[in-house]
């Protein structure tokens, strides 16, 4: 090992005490957490508690209250989404959210718009590389992003987040109504993205899909982060707590597994860029004392209990 695998690696990312929400309603009650260049961190959550607000406020979609959002140690917190796109930040929206009557590229180039502004061959290139790295994409260019399958349309929505040469992207449940098979195409995806330098923040429901892509997992309730860890180092039983007993349910149906957090065997062929960033502050951590473990029980509320908790 040369002496520099033992340099701290840079926060690509540090949210700080982050506080916002709707009206009367606080959705963000104090998150904090950071991402370490080239890791992928992966929220996980109950419906309801606040991932995806959260996204939206470190992509500056959802102002914040209260708190910051450092990228590289620069703040970003008053920032509009603009600034923070060409600072390198790209956010797969939940929902992927193509628009349907304009064509695969069209959709690819609102993504590119800024570097096409500044420099037309460049995004070409990189229009280029996209469609080599999304050969389906390629073909179908001038078809209407709303006829693609649903696979494709996550292929699209990467693509487009991609065309902008982002240091971090923010990905918000890329699996959601995929087929197995599209989702284990999507996680080569998104590991050759992070083998290739970008940072990712990834919010996830299904969970055996985040612990195989993911260095790192987040747990968020209530609009606060309740626990962080390795996935190599996850305690599974705090983690079958915080997430509540329906991941327990959700995930033995897919097959072999007998454990909804074992990794499957492909995990640990799932190229990285390099091994996890923060095994300092991970051992930190491990050091500190029950609070950041402690979990609600195993019972979590449903989402409309959630939600009046949320509201007192
Ligand atoms: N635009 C909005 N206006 C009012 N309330 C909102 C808005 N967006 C989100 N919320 C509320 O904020 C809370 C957190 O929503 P968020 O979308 O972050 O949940 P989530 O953790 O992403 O859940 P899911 O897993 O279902 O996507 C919810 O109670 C939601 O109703
Ligand atoms: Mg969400």
């Amino acid at each position: 090992m040369s002496a520099l695998a033992h340099a701290a690696p840079a926060d690509a990312l540090r949210v700080t005490d982050l506080r916002t929400g709707f009206g009367a309603n606080t959705v963000l009650h104090g998150v904090d957490f950071t991402v370490a260049e080239g890791e992928i961190a992966a929220i996980l959550g109950l419906n309801g508690a606040g991932k995806s607000v959260t996204m939206k406020t470190i992509a500056g979609v959802v102002p914040a209250w209260a708190g910051s959002v450092d990228f590289f140690g620069t703040s970003m917190t008053k920032l509009p989404v603009e600034d923070r796109v060409a600072l390198g930040i790209a956010h797969v929206t939940q929902g992927r959210q193509v628009f349907p009557e304009l064509s695969v590229e069209e959709n690819i180039r609102l993504g590119g718009y800024l570097i096409r502004r500044k420099d037309k061959s460049r995004y070409a290139r990189t229009l280029a590389a996209m469609y080599e790295r999304f050969p389906r994409l390629g073909e179908r260019r001038d078809q209407p992003a709303g006829t693609l399958s649903g696979g494709e349309q996550a292929m699209l929505a990467l693509a487009r987040a991609l065309v902008s040469e982002p240091k971090l992207m923010l990905v918000d449940e890329p699996t959601a109504g995929l087929a197995p098979v599209v989702v284990d195409e999507l996680a080569e995806a998104l590991a050759q993205v992070n083998r290739d330098g970008v940072t990712i923040l990834l919010v996830e429901q299904n969970v055996p899909f985040a612990m195989r892509l993911a260095h790192r997992a987040l747990i968020m309730q209530r609009g606060q982060i309740v626990y962080q860890q390795r996935v190599d180092e996850i305690d599974h039983a705090t983690m079958v707590q915080a997430l509540g007993i329906g991941r327990l349910l959700d995930a033995p149906a897919r097959g072999a597994e007998p454990d909804a957090f074992a990794p499957p065997a492909k995990k640990r062929a799932a190229p990285r860029k390099k091994p996890p960033a923060s095994k300092k502050p991970v051992a930190k951590k491990k050091a500190e004392p029950a609070k950041k473990k402690t979990v609600a029980p195993a019972k979590m509320p449903a989402k409309k209990t959630a939600a009046k908790k949320r509201a007192r």
